[in-house]
């Protein structure tokens, strides 16, 4: 595991809130305002692509009642402060334990998401992941976020993982921090909205989904500036720039997930930290950490793959038991405020992802949404940290915390 107690760092020094954090902060005061108002800017492909769960959703409704039903009992009498919240994660610090997931086509929600979420990422300093599916190439987010750079690998598999290798080679060429391997997508699901939305297989306009574009002239302007939604991250192995030529090659040379040989492999061949994403039982994080892996990545992959799983939240406690003081943990899936990062912070985790969050900020609010949404946060995290008596992320931890849904493995 990466060394964590060994350097004595300079104290953080925060970036204050992007100037429009207050006037977007009247208006949307929570992400469920973000989502609310989401449709009302976008084709309504794009917001079904972004908001979709598996089958009918009640995977994403149970990872948020089970963030919903923990509790926790604020001591007072300690502080009227706002307690600083950086953190340290694989050696490098950050404003805060709340990070952006990897996701594969941003851009379908909001033209050129992916930029806009590592900008504001890099702006106040907190993990940005790129999902390899996404749109905008490593060389690229290299360039605009260089000190929160995280990168996601889906398996391509094919001639003995050319592809995949190759891009842990650019990973590191471009100073990526952390590698990920996802390893929850072994087999293809279905996602309701997502096939009603025509997009479950390519990106081919249909006359509804072009009338649903043409109502939506800010989303429209966005694509002229942005240009039609790729795969840039592996473009260059398919030989194209083409959207759905690209989707056909990633078909052919993409499939499953990471087996446990593999990610010894993807070990062997990535120096820095690694983390695998998808975990929810403690004998799977054992058995990353027995590779050399050095951060436990909790996640249901936000409800979207199917309904039947356990909230990550709920696996927290097991694995934080098994594995907390070998590896960083981390999770998503669920995550909709700094009293959910709170909450993940307090049962053990060392940061919280969001995903569909942030898509719905970039729906709502265009290119100042993923601004907004990082400072929104921080924002909350403090003050939620200040609410409960904690004087720092670790006291949050001592809290006393109901969590009924906890799995006793
Ligand atoms: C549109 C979309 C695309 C996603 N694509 C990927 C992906 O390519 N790779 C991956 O590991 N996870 C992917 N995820 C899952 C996220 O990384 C993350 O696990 C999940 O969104 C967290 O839950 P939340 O949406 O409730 O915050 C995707 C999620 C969304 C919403």
């Amino acid at each position: 595991m990466h060394d964590m107690t060994a350097k004595k760092e300079a104290a953080f020094v925060a970036a204050g809130p992007h100037p429009n954090f207050a006037k977007w902060h009247k208006l949307f005061p929570t992400t469920a305002w973000l989502r609310e108002q989401a449709p009302r800017n976008v084709p309504r492909f794009s917001f079904e692509y972004g908001d979709t769960g598996a089958g009918n959703d009640i995977g994403i409704a149970h990872n948020w009642a089970a963030f919903d039903n923990i509790k926790i009992v604020p001591r007072y009498g300690v502080t009227n402060t706002l307690p600083p919240v950086d953190v340290d994660l694989f050696g490098t610090r950050y404003a805060a334990p709340v990070g952006i997931a990897p996701m594969g086509g941003p851009a379908l929600v909001w033209p050129g998401a992916d930029l806009l979420m590592a900008k504001a990422a890099q702006r106040v300093r907190i993990p940005y992941t790129l999902g390899v599916a996404g749109g905008a190439t490593i060389e690229e987010i290299a360039r605009v976020a260089p000190d929160v750079f995280w990168l996601q690998l889906y398996r391509f598999y094919r001639n003995e993982h050319a592809i995949g290798l190759d891009l842990v080679r650019r990973a590191h060429d471009a100073g990526v921090k952390v590698l990920t391997l996802t390893l929850d997508v072994p087999v293809r699901t279905t996602r309701s909205r997502e096939t009603y939305a025509g997009l479950a297989n390519e990106f081919k306009p249909n006359a509804r989904m072009i009338r649903e574009m043409l109502v939506r002239p800010k989303w429209l302007m966005a694509l002229l500036r942005n240009g039609y939604p790729r795969f840039a991250t592996i473009g260059p192995y398919a030989n194209s720039t083409k959207t759905n030529e690209i989707i056909r090659f990633a078909r052919q040379n993409m499939g499953g997930a990471f087996n446990w040989d593999e990610v010894a492999r993807y070990r062997d061949a990535w120096k820095g930290p690694m983390t695998v994403k998808g975990i929810l039982h403690p004998h799977d994080a054992e058995k990353a950490v027995s590779l050399g892996v050095d951060g436990i990545w909790i996640s249901n992959h936000g409800g979207r793959q199917i309904e039947a799983l356990v909230p990550s939240i709920d696996a927290l406690p097991g694995i934080v038991a098994a594995v907390g003081k070998k590896a960083t943990i981390l999770l998503d899936s669920g995550v909709r405020s700094g009293q959910d990062v709170l909450r993940a912070v307090a049962l053990g985790a060392d940061c919280a992802f969001a995903g569909k969050s942030f898509l719905w900020a970039v729906a709502a609010l265009g290119d100042e949404g993923a601004e907004q949404l990082v400072d929104l946060y921080i924002d909350e995290l403090r003050a939620s940290l200040g609410q409960i008596g904690a004087l720092s992320l670790a006291e949050a931890r001592e809290a006393t915390i109901l969590h009924p849904g906890a799995i006793k493995f």
